[in-house]
């Protein structure tokens, strides 16, 4: 194998724990269900922290579980400082907590601030109140356009589908002013230029700090501010609806972001034990990308230009070339994230043909459903070579299992409002969702005693299930296992990545005496009869590396 053109990339120096972290991404309503209801809870979580434990992670990141009338899953809350009674109490949380902890595991909770549920009490005060009031000042209400007021202020699209506006019924009875929804219409946005909403957030920040968690994960981080006056915006027919290829967007990545994120990182500074914000941004350069985590703003930022990547080899090493560098010129760490509770899982989107947008789902009727082997094989590749680069690295639940996009769930069963919004038309995200499978002969394969689930669970996923695969040597669980395991005896989170040239169909480094190739082409790849094998994605014989697969080696 050729080695020429040494660049040498490095995470950036600083030995906070999130700078190299490697945080579980957990899905409450989906992972473990103590109460048989079919919704997971945080009992159910605690119950499993030993597993996380013997997975190998630094940290776990909660997705909402506030009181929420969960119209999109928890991520329209009510009451910011309190738990929904369908996940447990507060003192459910606490234990959680304390138990993660004792463990040695790290606790981010999701924060919210973009939007409220309708149901809010400052949403339904507002309701109530006449337009110009205090109380509609927190939201954003306009009067529409037209003669009457009968269209909506401007022509802004949802990224559920419809338009942004829903115009509301005044305490008279007449049609009234209009509220914005970047999201669904139970779901209206705040105003983050009042300055009563920031101290409310700082309050909502400190309540869960005084608690005891380690971080934020901060939902929607980039659409909080709105350009001013709301000026019409038409996106390109392909762009993607959270902004991701899209440069001036009036109501994604503003420059008054920075402001508020400044604003909480002097919050959370005011707490010992290295406190986080991770920033849910997406934008449409590592460049702009790179803005969020300027030094005194937030720690860290989702890489979604690298989740987004195709399974090519040439765009792999530019996203990550690209990454270590703009993440390292303002002195933060890169991440790394292939899934979420967003997006298609990895070990069905890398085998996804042209006919199947990611953005909308896969369901029963899609053209071009991915290859499961193929996808799963790219997965576990693609996982290793994660998991080998500098910086924190996001896993979200499922992933370690192998888990595919759940892609036959009949209409009936269908939660995600992307789904009502289109009217069928997207899939939208319940495939990602489905919950978890531990034990292969149990009900609803043990994610609870009952065998009721919120989302059916294919058959299929007996196979999946982790007590299947922790009696097997080759499951994508015990690869998981030795890679965090290995990540961790080597350091390998911080410290430099030497790119190697292994051919045009490859991405290859090294970082110390540890080799990481993967093949993205069609043919094996020769890696030389000195090599001794440390992981390989998935087994094979010999040196030749096959396509679809990755593996760690080193050299006499
Ligand atoms: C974020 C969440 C997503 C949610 C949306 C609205 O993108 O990750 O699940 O639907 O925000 O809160």
């Amino acid at each position: 194998m050729a080695q020429h053109e040494q660049v040498e990339q490095s995470a950036a120096p600083g030995s906070e724990w999130w700078r190299t972290a490697v945080i579980y991404q957990i899905y409450p309503r989906s992972f473990a269900d103590a109460s048989g209801d079919g919704i997971g809870d945080l009992p159910g979580i605690t119950s499993r922290l030993d597993d996380l434990r013997s997975l190998g992670v630094d940290a776990i990141w909660l997705s909402p579980f506030m009181t929420s009338p969960q119209k999109d899953a928890g991520y329209d809350v009510t009451d910011y400082r309190d738990v929904d009674p369908l996940f447990g109490t507060l003192a459910d949380f606490d234990t959680m907590l304390n138990e993660a902890h004792t463990r040695g595991i790290r606790v981010i909770v999701d924060l919210v601030p973009n939007h409220s549920s309708d149901q809010h009490v400052w949403f339904q005060q507002a309701l109530k109140a006449a337009p110009g009031s205090p109380e509609r000042a927190r939201y954003i209400f306009r009067d529409g356009r037209g003669e009457n007021g009968e269209l909506p202020p401007n022509n802004w699209e949802s990224v559920f589908g419809g338009g942004q506006w829903e115009r509301v019924t005044e305490a008279d009875g007449t049609p009234g002013q209009w509220y914005l929804h970047i999201f669904d219409a139970t779901q209206p946005d705040f105003d983050w230029t009042n300055e009563e909403v920031r101290e409310e957030f700082r309050g909502i920040l400190r309540f869960w700090l005084d608690r005891g968690v380690d971080g934020f994960r901060v939902d929607v981080a980039h659409g909080m501010i709105k350009a001013d006056g709301l000026p019409d915006y038409t996106p390109a027919a392909d762009a993607d609806s959270m902004g991701g290829g899209e440069e001036n967007v009036p109501y994604w990545g503003q420059d008054g972001v920075h402001d508020i994120y400044r604003d909480w990182h002097k919050v959370l500074a005011e707490y010992d034990g290295e406190r986080a914000l991770c920033g849910e941004a997406w934008l449409p350069t590592l460049e702009k990308t790179a803005l969020w985590v300027r030094p005194g703003e937030m720690h860290q930022t989702f890489n979604f230009p690298y989740l987004m990547t195709p399974w090519d080899a040439a765009a792999l090493r530019a996203v990550i070339h690209d990454s270590l560098d703009a993440f390292g010129s303002v002195g933060a760490p890169s991440t790394w994230v292939l899934s979420n509770h967003d997006v298609i899982r990895h070990a069905s989107r890398l085998a996804l043909t042209a006919d199947s947008p990611q953005g909308d789902g896969i369901g029963p009727k899609s053209k071009g459903k991915p290859d499961q082997a193929i996808g799963l094989s790219r997965g576990r590749a693609a996982t290793t070579l994660m998991l080998a680069l500098p910086g924190s690295s996001y896993i979200y639940q499922g992933e370690e299992l192998g888990l595919p996009e759940a892609m036959d769930i009949p209409d009936e069963f269908r939660q995600d409002p992307t789904w009502f919004r289109t009217e069928g038309e997207r899939y939208g995200r319940d495939g990602c969702r489905v919950p978890l499978p531990w034990n292969a002969d149990a009900p609803a394969f043990g994610f609870n005693d009952t065998g009721a689930s919120w989302l059916p669970q294919p058959a299929s996923w007996a196979e999946f299930a982790r007590d299947a695969e922790e009696g097997d040597a080759d499951s994508t669980l015990n690869l998981y296992k030795s890679l965090l395991a290995e990540r961790r005896e080597r350091a390998l989170g911080s410290g430099t990545l030497v790119w190697e040239d292994a051919g045009s169909d490859a991405v290859a480094f090294h970082r110390g005496d540890l080799h990481v190739v993967a093949n993205l082409g069609t043919e094996p790849i020769e890696l030389g009869a000195d090599v001794s094998f440390v992981i390989q994605s998935q087994p094979f014989p010999g040196t030749a590396l096959p396509p679809n697969t990755a593996a760690w080696f080193t050299r006499p």
